[in-house]
């Protein structure tokens, strides 16, 4: 029996398991995909305990993502390029590690990709990190705006991004609403959910066009006030759950050389 797992803090609603352990068993794989919830702490001791044991391979979520790098043998250049890992294999006694975020964020978003010329990020941690990049190689984006509420975070980003693009990056604080409009806005912070749930962290008000989609990467809940506000405007709205499968499933074809039996996913689970 393989066994597999997601490591971060804290883990209480996370929905991987509910992702992998259908997809094993749809196609006879014998493996089991757990939790393990490690407290800031104990995180050395912990990993160093976990790459010692049983296990075959591991996703990674916040806050673990960078903080995992040193334990890993040999890192993707995709992993490296963003500086984060979400998924670890083991072969050959060796560690390899990926980060699938970057395909799965692009996913849902691939028909719009060759349209998309100016596009707002809202936010500027490590998840705007990835889709900065994921972005700034795989469209022909013109203008991006980092919007966050710490200026100085987005104008890190900004700095650390490649300069080698040929786009225009511009900084600003949330509550300033640009006046440009965007083919693509998406939301990486976490102002939506929990206890923010009833805030929108971006008025799309003056942003948009008939054609602007707006991605929100919160899934739960399945429609943010932000998500509300672009239906509202009649525009394409995406919220985060196709985007968790995607970077899932990819982690699953990393681990088992086999596509993911998309088929298993009853997404009425996570809503629930
Ligand atoms: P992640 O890795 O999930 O991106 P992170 O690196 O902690 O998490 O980044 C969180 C992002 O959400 C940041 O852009 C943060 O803004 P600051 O740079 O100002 O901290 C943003 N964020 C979190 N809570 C927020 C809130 N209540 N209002 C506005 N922005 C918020």
């Amino acid at each position: 029996m393989r066994k597999y797992g997601v490591i971060g803090y804290p883990l209480g609603h996370t929905f991987s398991p509910q992702i992998h352990n259908p997809a094993f068993k749809a196609l006879g794989i014998e493996a089991t995909y757990e939790v393990y919830q490690i407290q800031p702490d104990k995180f050395n001791e912990t990993v160093t305990g976990l790459k010692a044991g049983q296990c075959s391979g591991f996703n990674v979520t916040v806050p673990y993502k960078q903080k995992v790098i040193p334990f890993i043998d040999e890192i993707d250049p995709v992993a490296q390029r963003v500086n984060a890992v979400n998924t670890i294999k083991k072969a050959d006694g060796k560690w390899y590690g990926y980060n699938t975020d970057l395909f799965g964020f692009l996913f849902p978003i691939e028909n719009y990709l060759k349209n998309i010329k100016s596009v707002l990020i809202i936010g500027a941690g490590g998840a705007a990190n990835a889709v900065c990049f994921a972005l700034l190689d795989s469209a022909n984006i013109k203008h991006m705006t980092i919007a966050n509420r710490t200026i100085e975070n987005a104008n890190a980003l900004k700095n650390s991004l490649d300069k080698t693009y040929n786009t225009e990056i511009e900084t600003t604080s949330l509550e300033h609403e640009s006046d440009k409009k965007y083919e693509l806005v998406v939301n990486t912070t976490s102002v939506g959910m929990g206890q923010t749930q009833n805030q929108n962290p971006y008025n799309l008000l003056n942003s948009y066009t008939d054609k602007t989609v707006v991605y929100d990467l919160i899934y739960n809940p399945e429609k943010t006030e932000l998500l509300k506000q672009a239906e509202l405007f009649k525009l394409k709205a995406i919220n985060g759950l196709d985007m968790l499968i995607a970077q899932a499933a990819k982690s699953f074809f990393i681990w088992t050389g086999k596509e993911f039996p998309n088929h298993v996913i009853d997404k009425r689970i996570f809503y629930k």
